[in-house]
């Protein structure tokens, strides 16, 4: 059977946050004799000029879109043995980053991207029994799927799988202008349909038309049936419960492995962690100009810079844990109040906090190898990847018990010698700092405690095979063996 991913990004050609790392590493844990799983993707001039340079050019035609008949160029490679196809048009993905631009031109980016993933299946001789559909970009992709079996019956038959892996993100703008971008007929105009508070939602559309709809953890899966968390669309969510499951992320475990990383300073095992891994903090200690000290808490952040990830929080309470004996390690970009929140406290407690506003893989397995601890104590959290990698490294995470978090990261139960990290469970940034403050003492006052959860963090398994099983069992319920 045929299974096509279609997706804004994907390691290791382009990425921004986690849904790159997602659908890079998934593809590849499906049974090959009963999936041909492959991936579709945006070439965005802004990729690397190393991937470009691997891309091998297909065909070509012209669809339309937004009135107008647009070049839609098929190149293709093929990466850890799984074919990709990339869709070419300078006007719509020659931007500086993925999303740049205004909504507006975003939402026409990915409407001709979404058209022209289906446009170009009869051309590549591939058809997909089913699409699995990624985030708001690709939600357009299940309604005109829905349209096509008028339009074409080549399109007859084909299933959707529509996967949310942040709700927040939408893709809305007025429904005027996207009858007009997309070409679809009124009666999709409708509340039932794309449309919400009368603006047209290309998530919307792609969770009530995609066959089943799956989000990234289960705790996320039932939190977006609530007001809090369900950004508007939690009514829409409880209709579809049905059909909506939360299966959690893995990881690419072979990306992200302490004993064969060749980005940091010294590899290390369960076995050899306590001899190694102050090797690490060591360099990495020199490498940011960081106080010279192997016995002090070593706290890292690697993250997207967003109200999502909880830094006010941080915020609040950064000068208070500034007094503790404690370092913390910052990498990231977003928003700029963050950014400057970041510099201002590395410039504050010079040799104690460092602040890396930028983007760096390689900085960040330093970080996910070299840390004591890993905070992240998001407002909420679809699944979360930051938090497995450090798991993987024997870095200890301190996170908000919200989305695939409080999935993923056990609370340490002093008494009964149980968990993998510590959590708390309010938003409140004095409940963090306490919660910090606690891991501080089993740091410093119980070592072998504190091994003995770094030993439980490492054993976990979080690689991809519990849950492409899962992705495997679903897509068997729609399409068959
Ligand atoms: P989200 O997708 O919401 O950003 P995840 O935890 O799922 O959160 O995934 C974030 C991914 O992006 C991780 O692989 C993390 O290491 C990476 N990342 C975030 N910011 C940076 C950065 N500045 N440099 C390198 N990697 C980063
Ligand atoms: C989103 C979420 C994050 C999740 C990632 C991959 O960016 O914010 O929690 O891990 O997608 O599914």
């Amino acid at each position: 059977k045929n299974i096509l991913f279609a997706s804004s990004e994907c390691v290791p050609f382009i990425k921004t946050g986690g849904l790159a790392d997602v659908v890079g590493s998934l593809p590849k844990y499906f049974d090959k004799k009963e999936y041909d799983v492959r991936v579709v993707l945006p070439k965005y001039t802004c990729m690397n000029q190393k991937w470009k340079d691997m891309l091998e050019y297909e065909s070509h035609f012209y669809m339309d879109i937004a009135g107008v008949d647009q070049y839609v160029g098929i190149l293709k490679c093929v990466y850890d043995k799984i074919t990709f196809y990339f869709i070419d048009n300078e006007f719509y993905f020659g931007g500086f980053a993925p999303y740049d631009g205004d909504p507006k031109w975003n939402i026409e980016k990915f409407a001709f991207f979404s058209k022209a993933v289906l446009s170009i299946l009869p051309v590549i001789g591939f058809r997909p029994d089913l699409i699995h559909c990624h985030d708001w970009q690709t939600g357009l992709i299940p309604v005109y799927l829905d349209n096509f079996r008028y339009l074409g019956e080549y399109y007859r038959g084909i299933k959707s799988v529509m996967t949310i892996h942040n709700l927040k993100f939408q893709g809305v703008w007025d429904t005027k202008t996207v009858r007009q971008i997309t070409g679809l007929p009124e009666y999709y105009f409708a509340p039932d349909k794309m449309e919400a508070y009368k603006d047209a939602n290309l998530l919307k559309g792609g969770i009530v038309y995609a066959d089943k709809v799956t989000t990234v953890s289960q705790t996320y899966a039932e939190e977006i049936k609530t007001p809090f968390y369900g950004e508007a669309l939690d009514g829409l969510m409880r209709a579809r419960a049905n059909d909506l499951c939360g299966i959690v992320n893995g990881l690419d475990y072979e990306e992200y492995c302490p004993f064969s990383d060749t980005r940091i300073a010294r590899k290390f095992t369960v076995e050899t962690f306590r001899k190694n891994k102050p090797f690490n903090k060591a360099a990495l200690q020199e490498e940011l100009g960081l106080e010279k000290d192997n016995k002090v808490m070593l706290i890292g952040m690697v993250s997207r810079l967003t109200d999502q990830k909880g830094f006010d929080l941080i915020d609040y309470v950064m000068d208070e844990l500034c007094q503790d004996a404690v370092q913390i390690v910052v990498l990231g970009t977003g928003d700029a109040k963050y950014e400057n929140m970041f510099r201002h406290f590395a410039w504050k407690y010079s040799g104690k906090v460092s602040a890396n506003i930028f983007y760096s893989e390689e900085l960040s397995h330093k970080i996910y190898a070299s840390c004591d601890a890993f905070l992240m104590p998001s407002l909420f959290e679809p699944c979360g990847l930051s938090q497995l990698m450090s798991l993987r490294y024997g870095t200890i995470p301190i996170v908000r018990e919200t989305g695939g978090l409080k999935d993923t990261v056990e609370p340490y139960n002093e008494f009964e010698k149980t968990g993998t990290g510590f959590s708390f469970s309010n938003y409140n940034a004095q409940e963090m700092l306490n919660t910090v403050r606690y891991a501080e003492r089993i740091y410093y006052d119980k070592k072998r405690d504190w091994n003995k959860i770094v030993e439980r963090a490492m054993n976990m398994d979080f690689s991809w095979k519990n849950s492409a099983r899962q992705y495997n069992d679903l897509y068997k319920s729609l399409i068959g063996e």
